[in-house]
């Protein structure tokens, strides 16, 4: 498999380091701590185009390949992954899906905007009894003729709060099981649909997750995505995209915590010399670099395929499983290097290793991803 980048793809690196660097390092210790949405990024990364990367330029988007993305996730994940999170939603679970599988209706009304960023999209599925457990959908979308009645909760949901469109998993025939779940497109303001408490999370703490709470709302037909039933299939279609998104943003956050680590080391003294000069702490740096590069070329394999639009589910699966967990060993190790600076906000690694742990967890744990990647190896 080639993975030799091209002059585009260089170039999307460096614009997306100069945007970290520049636009989401100053202050992110402080949006952290207070748990402050970064407005300004966002309005930034809408104008450079990292909000819509993949959506065709007939919808407003960069027509960009999924290789391009995972570079960007990894560049803004080394410094902010607040920011990245919403990136990541926003590209892989609303604009990819809504652009593979919607309505020309659909695409024209809600796409231009969302990969401007002047609107921000949501992806509903997870409940309060219905996280891993995904086809166990409680919320319904009950069949009334021209719309839907929605009913039920949504929790932990990525940009709950900032979202203007939102993607609603609900169950319409429950009998059908995972046949029976349909797709529906919410929007802000609708009668009856409101956002609930905000989340005090452990990281990420500047992007806002929110509980949804759905009461009789009236959804029109047209804003159901595929044919009645397909809600579940297209959870786990557009899931394998944002499975790739978040392995690049585990990626970012471990190559973030190393690169700062050995930043470090180079400059830090004990016992007459500078620490890297300990063989502690150089093979601490060697079996990072190590993993980090392994972890990379799982998540450009998974890109790469699809781009080259073969199955990349499993690839997904085993980049995320891999990088979550490089990016947890990874900040651990970088906090260790830093010593007592490691443990204060001012040195970027704790929140690096705070942030690193939701990677396990969301678009599907890693026990989740063993699930898909255990069912093909034993198929
Ligand atoms: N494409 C199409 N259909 C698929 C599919 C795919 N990729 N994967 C499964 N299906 C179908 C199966 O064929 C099966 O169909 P039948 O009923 O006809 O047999 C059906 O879906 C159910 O599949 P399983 O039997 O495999 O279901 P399961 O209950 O054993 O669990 C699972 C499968 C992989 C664990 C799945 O439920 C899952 O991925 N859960 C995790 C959900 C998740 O990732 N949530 C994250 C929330 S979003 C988020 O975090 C975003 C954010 O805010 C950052």
């Amino acid at each position: 498999m080639d993975f030799s980048l091209t002059e585009e793809h260089l170039m999307i690196r460096q614009a997306a380091r100069d945007f970290a660097q520049n636009d989401c390092k100053p202050g992110v210790i402080e949006r952290d701590t207070h748990m402050q949405w970064p407005a300004e990024q966002v309005k930034k990364m809408g104008e450079l185009g990292f909000l819509g990367m993949m959506v065709s330029p007939e919808y407003g988007g960069g027509g960009m390949d999924a290789l391009s993305y995972v570079i960007a996730m990894e560049e803004i994940s080394k410094v902010d992954s607040s920011c990245s999170v919403l990136m990541s939603v926003n590209n892989s679970l609303v604009c990819w899906g809504l652009e593979e599988f919607g309505t020309e209706e659909q695409k024209r009304k809600y796409l231009p905007a969302l990969a401007r960023g002047e609107k921000i999209g949501a992806f509903a599925l997870s409940e309060p009894e219905a996280g891993s457990d995904a086809t166990h959908q409680r919320t319904t979308a009950v069949d009334m003729g021209d719309h839907y009645l929605l009913n039920g909760t949504k929790n932990w949901i990525t940009n709950g709060g900032c979202a203007s469109v939102y993607l609603v998993f609900a169950q319409t025939h429950a009998e059908k099981r995972t046949k029976g779940i349909n797709v529906l497109i919410v929007e802000k303001g609708m009668p009856g649909f409101v956002v609930g408490k905000k989340e005090d999370k452990l990281g990420i703490r500047a992007s806002d997750t929110h509980t949804l709470l759905f009461s009789d709302v009236k959804v029109p037909k047209a804003n159901r995505i595929g044919d009645d039933g397909f809600g579940f299939s297209f959870a786990m279609k557009t899931l394998s995209g944002g499975r790739m998104g978040i392995a690049a943003q585990a990626l970012g956050i471990a190559a973030g915590a190393y690169e700062l680590s050995v930043e470090y080391s180079k400059q830090r003294k004990t016992f007459g010399k500078e620490i890297s000069h300990h063989q502690a702490i150089a093979f601490k740096l060697a079996d990072m670099a190590t993993e980090i590069e392994a972890a990379r070329l799982l998540v450009y394999k998974a890109a790469v395929l699809k781009d080259q639009h073969k199955n990349y589910e499993v690839a997904s699966a085993t980049a995320k499983v891999f990088a979550s967990e490089v990016a947890m060993r990874t900040t651990v190790e970088a906090v260790q290097i830093h010593g007592g600076y490691g443990y204060v906000k001012e040195y970027h690694v704790e929140r690096l290793m705070r942030d690193a742990k939701i990677t396990q967890i969301y678009e599907g744990t890693s026990e989740v991803q063993r699930i898909v990647i255990s069912r093909s190896v034993l198929s």
